[in-house]
């Protein structure tokens, strides 16, 4: 049995997709019944929460290997990178521990106790306290999620048609393809050899904001150029409504640093270490994601489940 912890996001679910594909037993947890809804009936669903070690240890029992596909970045009651990132995943590393499982652990490029980003922080505590742990681990760093952001900006150009950058958007980042990393993971949770190495995935393009913002009008057949949220703005953000909404001052101080640190990547080492692995391009995604509901999303499932247990509280 494989747990996918985050099995409902949008890596998750296609994770979830590509073992059950393999034929193996997958289970996920969840906080809630209906954002399982699109994974089908082969799924194990465990109704619970990170936050609570019983919900985890619950979950994690009978496994092999572990997955963890959560984050706190986007709160809120209570979510947060400490409270997920570096907690969760910490009660994650134990319960995995217990069972003698494996642990596959999603973090991003960048993750490091330096990080001006708090997210990047607590990755890497999580990724050294199972490091430590004596878990056979494989760490995951990947750059952002190339289709999340094509969705951000598709979602703000609705009303104006005009897509929203916050910030300058004239920095370089690396975006990959969630299509991609899953492929990886897939490949750590069955691939024993990948234990103990921490493999960085990013895509074939470092693009600016107004560079993605621009490709994604002329993919929807626009041509008004993006707005900004000025960097005042945000840092206003960060100090006014960020602290009424941790989650809010987070993005706004996250927006801050994309639009000024190094956030370019050179993906040649994972490809040399794995020829098969696909690196889909902005154009390729653009064209795919127009079609494609996201993840939490999807059409939803009449078939039931075959077990949906609460690990919550009971
Ligand atoms: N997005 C990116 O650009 C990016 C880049 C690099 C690395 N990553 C990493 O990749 C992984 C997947 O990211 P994603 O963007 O696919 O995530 P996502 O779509 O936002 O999904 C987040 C998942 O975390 C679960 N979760 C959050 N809080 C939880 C809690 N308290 N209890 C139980 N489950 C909880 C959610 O489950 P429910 O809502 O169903 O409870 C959901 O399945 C994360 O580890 C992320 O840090 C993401």
């Amino acid at each position: 049995m494989i747990l996918v912890a985050g099995g409902t996001g949008r890596l998750g679910t296609l994770v979830v997709g590509r073992l059950l594909d393999q034929g193996l037993d997958v289970r996920v947890l969840t906080r809630t019944h209906d954002r399982a809804d699109h994974l089908g009936p082969k799924v194990d669903v465990m109704i619970g929460d990170v936050r609570d070690p019983d919900s985890v240890r619950r979950a994690v029992a009978a496994c092999d290997v572990v997955v963890s596909a959560v984050h706190g970045f986007a709160g809120p009651h209570g979510n947060s990178p400490s409270s997920i990132d570096r907690d969760a995943n910490a009660s994650l590393t134990d319960a995995t521990k217990s069972a003698g499982a494996d642990f596959v652990l999603m973090s991003g490029v960048g993750a490091a106790s330096s990080s001006p980003i708090e997210l990047f922080r607590m990755k890497w505590a999580a990724e050294q306290y199972a490091a430590s742990s004596g878990v056979p681990t494989t760490i995951i760093r990947a750059t952002a999620f190339m289709e999340l952001w094509i969705d951000i900006l598709r979602k703000t150009a609705t009303r104006s048609g005009r897509p929203l950058v916050f910030g300058h958007g004239d920095n370089p980042i690396n975006f990959v393809s969630v299509a991609d990393v899953a492929a990886l993971v897939e490949r750590a949770v069955t691939d024993h050899a990948t234990r103990g190495e921490i493999l960085e995935i990013g895509g074939p393009d470092d693009l600016t904001f107004n560079q993605l913002a621009n490709a994604v009008q002329t993919a929807d057949q626009r041509d008004r150029p993006p707005r900004h949220v000025p960097p005042l703005i945000l840092r206003l953000m960060t100090a006014t409504v960020g602290r009424l909404k941790p989650e809010l001052g987070r993005q706004a101080s996250a927006a801050l640093v994309m639009d000024r640190d190094d956030f370019a990547f050179d993906s040649t080492a994972v490809h040399a270490r794995f020829p098969w692995l696909a690196s889909t391009s902005i154009t390729d995604a653009l064209a795919q994601v127009a079609h494609r509901p996201s993840a939490g999303k999807e059409p939803t499932s009449t078939a039931k489940a075959p077990g949906r247990h609460s690990v919550g509280t009971d």
